[in-house]
């Protein structure tokens, strides 16, 4: 895990990195909405699940969320679910209907601790309204991000990700030609489907993300954007169906990688 950090008033980010050779670094955010009713967004990577909930405590007292707000159901975004609804009999998972027959195969969910949502519905707590958004790029189709009214801040999911060299706390601080170009290589990978979609019905949907006109930006594999590279990030997604499709390395270049790797007899 890296060090968690604050993106703006009554947002903490719980980040991580993995490094894809090759490709370069790739962030994985998790969130902690404060207010009368604390949100988690997302759960953290499986294989790290006690360094998530760590870092989690050293940003809130776990016993204190309310919601986890479940964006999609990857095992880089569920690590720390049943510890958490189990320390905590108040935690709610927001999830749709699909996130909960998924993690019904592995993790399941107590019925009575899930509170459905779908894109374009709201969840209306006392100090914040939460409206459930469809993201236009996803590699799950039960992926549901979601607006916050009281931040103006943008959750989306997996969309927007960028693969990166380093790994800045503002996205600002990267150039526009690397954050184009990190987030057009992501969506091959995770979005693969976009080389298929109708580069029309894409803008539409595009501009449905853009009337939002959020104020920041919280991509789980990007660091925090202000919202003013919106436009920036919606030009990336709308590259994608022309971009090169993603090839991953072959057999040869695995046992290439695996020589090199073995040690060097005497
Ligand atoms: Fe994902
Ligand atoms: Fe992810």
């Amino acid at each position: 895990m890296l060090t968690p950090f604050t993106a703006a008033p009554g947002i903490d980010v719980l980040p991580t990195v993995a490094r894809l050779p090759g490709l370069g670094q790739l962030v994985v955010n998790a969130f902690v909405l404060h207010g009368e009713e604390p949100v988690l967004v997302d759960a953290g990577v499986v294989a790290e699940r006690d360094d998530f909930v760590d870092a989690l405590r050293s940003v809130i007292d776990p016993a204190d969320l309310r919601w986890l707000w479940l964006t999609h159901t990857d095992f880089d975004h569920i690590g720390a679910i049943a510890v958490l609804l189990a320390e905590n009999p108040h935690l709610r998972v927001l999830t749709s209907f699909g996130g909960v027959g998924i993690m019904g195969l592995f993790n399941p969910l107590p019925m009575d601790r899930v509170h459905l949502i779908n894109p374009g519905e709201t969840l209306v707590l006392p100090d914040r309204t939460l409206t459930a958004v469809r993201p236009p790029a996803f590699d799950n189709p039960i992926t549901v991000g979601f607006h916050d009214d009281r931040t103006d801040t943008l959750f989306s999911s997996d969309c927007f990700g960028a693969l990166l060299a380093e790994i800045p706390e503002d996205a600002a601080d990267l150039s526009e030609a690397e954050l184009h170009a990190g987030q057009v290589l992501w969506s091959t990978i995770d979005s693969s489907w976009l080389h298929k979609a109708d580069p029309a019905i894409l803008a539409r949907d595009l501009d449905g993300i853009r009337a939002i006109e959020p104020s920041l930006v919280c991509s789980s594999h990007l660091p925090p954007a202000p919202g003013r590279l919106l436009d920036l990030f919606l030009g990336s997604v709308a590259a994608v169906p022309t971009a090169d499709p993603f090839v991953g390395p072959d057999q040869a270049a695995l046992e290439q990688m695996l020589a090199a790797m073995a040690p060097v007899s005497a």
